[in-house]
């Protein structure tokens, strides 16, 4: 049984013991996200000068291609705007900002028609992100920039929240990922190299429930769902946005989803910093013990 709530108005409390019970919350456009939409937008406008973001990937080589939303990536990722409205976020979703921690935003852009798959591009494979060394009590944040559709979106495997999946996360480290594979995801074209943990049998297709969303509509799950970028296949470029959150009590009280098939060592804790001040999580939190430190 898998339940999604539609505008809820739990209180955040609430809201994430229910994710770490496999609920989905879905939330049509507000505000807050509007304005990071709007954000990401002029970015990627600026980057396209003049084309239309959603089918320039037809007016380029695949290599100019990356190497325009390479860049554009890195700058919605680091950009202290793009921060600060998640903090906007948070707060406008009644998150306490003192006790929530984000970490990098992302820019996630799956071209149509098998154009790039790798690198900047990569259509991620089934997987939970606990599999990436993601913590249980992470809750995943995602949007779209421009509307979806069935053949230009996301999906979930509801079904491996009580069925373990058989997988590689055992090969995944943490630490060597960010070494090696992040510094090489911007020269890759046409294979991904990076050591990413996948299945390591088919998913149940007759599971697999599509999420169809319009911009600035959000879904939030828990890390431990499995998902997938569904093939892009509509002949539009897919743009979208993603963060995580934890909440300190829940890092401190070891709350969270169940893990029933991850092995991956190291954790993305060491990325994470608080709504309020964007100071990062390891001030309070040791990654090394994953206690909290003593004040
Ligand atoms: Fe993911």
């Amino acid at each position: 049984m898998t339940t999604l709530h539609l505008n809820a108005s739990h209180t955040d409390d609430q809201r994430r013991k229910m994710i770490f019970g496999g609920d989905f919350f879905v939330y049509s456009t507000r505000d807050a996200v509007a304005a990071l939409c709007a954000h990401a937008n002029g970015m990627i406008r600026e980057t396209f000068a003049g084309l239309d973001p959603e089918t320039a990937q037809f007016q380029f080589a695949v290599e100019e291609f990356a190497a325009k939303i390479g860049p554009l990536k890195s700058r919605f990722t680091n950009d202290l705007r793009t921060k600060e409205i998640i903090r906007d976020i948070l707060a406008a979703f009644g998150h306490d900002l003192t006790a929530t921690y984000f970490d990098v935003p992302r820019l996630r852009v799956v071209t149509s028609d098998n154009f790039l798959t790798a690198g900047v591009g990569y259509a991620y494979k089934a997987h939970r992100d606990i599999w990436y060394s993601s913590p249980e009590s992470q809750i995943n944040w995602w949007l779209p920039v421009y509307d979806l559709a069935s053949e230009r979106t996301l999906a979930f495997y509801p079904k491996y929240w009580t069925q373990p999946l058989p997988n590689t996360s055992e090969g995944f480290d943490y630490n060597e990922w960010t070494r090696v594979a992040r510094t090489t995801a911007t020269t890759q074209i046409k294979t991904d190299t990076r050591n990413h943990p996948l299945p390591t049998e088919p998913t149940d297709a007759a599971n697999e429930m599509r999420l169809v969303l319009k911009s600035a509509e959000s879904v939030l799950f828990s890390a431990s769902h499995v998902h997938a970028t569904v093939p892009n296949s509509s002949g539009k470029t897919r743009f979208s946005l993603d963060f995580r959150t934890v909440h300190l009590r829940d890092l401190e009280t070891k709350a969270g989803s169940p893990n029933i098939d991850n092995r991956s060592k190291g954790t993305t804790l060491g990325d994470f910093m608080r709504a309020a001040d964007f100071a990062p999580l390891t001030n309070v939190f040791s990654t090394e013990t994953m206690t909290l430190k003593s004040a």
